[in-house]
């Protein structure tokens, strides 16, 4: 599903943070990325999501080079491939938690039933069902939260993407949160990449990576997050 081949990445004036960066995702497949603080983990995925772009080395969405498309085609296919949990993907302040929740599926051009009925299967998905009328600034850091995790799952995307997801949650809102992001994943034969610093959040997908200045590697098998049983 993703494949990167060969990454390096530097900042202007910084020093070198991803280094020869290669790694394979399948399809399917959830892993978490942990690691120190400054490692690099937001600036992976922000290559990926094209938010940023590599120095050298090559990012593939199932067998095509991204590089190869265009501006367009590139959007395209990401808007209808990948959901993104990121702090930089505001939330839209003048339209409803549902005309937010239901952005992708409109962009998407899906249909209007369809786009109605799992908006409100999402709205009650992350709790939110009876604010759908409320806008962003009626709502707290937490709520606002759930809304962009409902947004980055309504239209069913094939690879996602989430930066410290429930960073501004409660640990019960938390787990509900990354139990839905699993099951969709699950459901759809996704794959998903979900940063955090919690060993609990990490344990809610198959795999634990750690990213150090060596690149992505499994996390000691030793650690108890590797020796659940899944499904
Ligand atoms: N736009 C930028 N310009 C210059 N340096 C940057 C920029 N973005 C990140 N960095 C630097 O790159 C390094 C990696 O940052 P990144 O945000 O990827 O780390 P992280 O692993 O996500 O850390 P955290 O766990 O604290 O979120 C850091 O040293 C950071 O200061
Ligand atoms: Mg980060």
């Amino acid at each position: 599903m993703l494949e990167l081949r060969g990454i390096n990445k530097s900042y202007v004036n910084g020093r070198q943070v991803l280094a020869d960066l290669s790694y394979t995702l399948g399809a399917g497949e959830y892993v978490a990325v942990m690691g120190e603080s400054g490692v690099g983990k937001s600036t992976l995925l922000n290559l990926i999501a094209g938010l940023d772009t590599p120095d050298t080395g090559e990012i593939l969405i199932g067998g095509t080079a991204m590089s190869s498309l265009d501006d367009d085609a590139a959007t395209r296919l990401r808007r209808k491939e990948f959901g993104f949990v990121f702090q930089a993907f505001h939330i839209l302040p003048h339209l409803t938690l549902r005309q937010n929740i239901a952005l992708p599926l409109l962009l998407n051009g899906a249909s209007r039933k369809h786009t109605e009925d799992r908006t409100e299967q999402m709205l009650g998905a992350v709790g939110l069902h009876g604010r759908a009328q409320h806008f962003p600034r009626q709502l707290s850091g937490g709520e606002l939260q759930r809304v962009a995790i409902a947004r980055a799952l309504v239209h069913c995307p094939k690879l996602i993407l989430a930066d410290e997801p429930t960073g501004n949650l409660d640990p019960d809102t938390a787990h509900d949160i990354l139990m839905l992001m699993r099951g969709e994943i699950k459901a759809n034969g996704a794959s998903g990449i979900i940063v955090t610093h919690s060993h609990a959040a990490a344990a809610t997908a198959d795999r634990v990576l750690v990213l150090t200045k060596n690149g992505l590697r499994p996390e000691d098998a030793a650690h108890p997050a590797n020796s659940l049983q899944r499904r």
